[in-house]
């Protein structure tokens, strides 16, 4: 019988929700919404630091178990978690800088936001590449269910926390793109 992949789920749909709150995130540069990118951000940091906490406690010990038969051993990712933290701090450091012409904070925004996502891709990419499949090798049957329940609790908590706050911050946003794109049509 072939063993559940009920966590490996779990944890591509973290990957999953972290890529669309970072696009909200870049959403609400883009509308000049800089207050609720920022909260945002803030929120994306607390989401990665408990998916990577779980990746780091829960799936390294069963991942190194593989041994050497891993395309990339464990330094890597966790070279990866500490390069990302550097860069969302980096990132938040770069939302709080003030500018004369709101123009040259996006872009410096968009720029930072742009090294960070570029690591995030790569980094998500050999995760589900390499790291889940190794780990779905390795997992022992009796661990199966505490994998995926400790990491689907904590996600589902920390989501259920900030949804609603979100999704508000979101329409606030949308508002905000509607007033920007009339402005520019009467300038037309
Ligand atoms: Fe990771
Ligand atoms: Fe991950």
């Amino acid at each position: 019988m072939s063993k559940s992949k009920l966590w490996s789920k779990t944890y591509q749909t973290m990957h999953s929700d972290l890529e669309d709150l970072f696009k909200a995130h870049k959403f609400a540069l883009a509308s000049y919404s800089f207050a609720e990118a920022t909260w945002m951000l803030e929120v994306y940091g607390a989401w990665l630091s408990i998916h990577i906490e779980l990746e780091e406690q829960d799936l390294m010990p069963i991942f190194e178990r593989g041994g050497t038969q891993k395309h990339w051993p464990a330094s890597t990712y966790l070279r990866e978690h500490a390069k990302i933290r550097v860069l969302l701090a980096l990132h938040t450091q770069q939302m709080s800088v003030d500018y004369d012409d709101p123009r040259d904070r996006l872009l410096a925004c968009l720029e930072s936001a742009r090294r960070l996502q570029h690591l995030l891709e790569h980094h998500h990419i050999r995760e589900e590449k390499s790291l889940f499949p190794t780990v779905q090798e390795w997992i022992e049957e009796h661990e199966l269910v505490a994998v995926n329940q400790r990491a689907k609790t904590q996600w589902d908590s920390v989501r259920a926390d900030t949804e609603s706050e979100i999704n508000r911050a979101k329409s606030g946003v949308d508002i905000r793109w509607q007033n920007l794109t009339q402005a520019a049509r009467l300038l037309t």
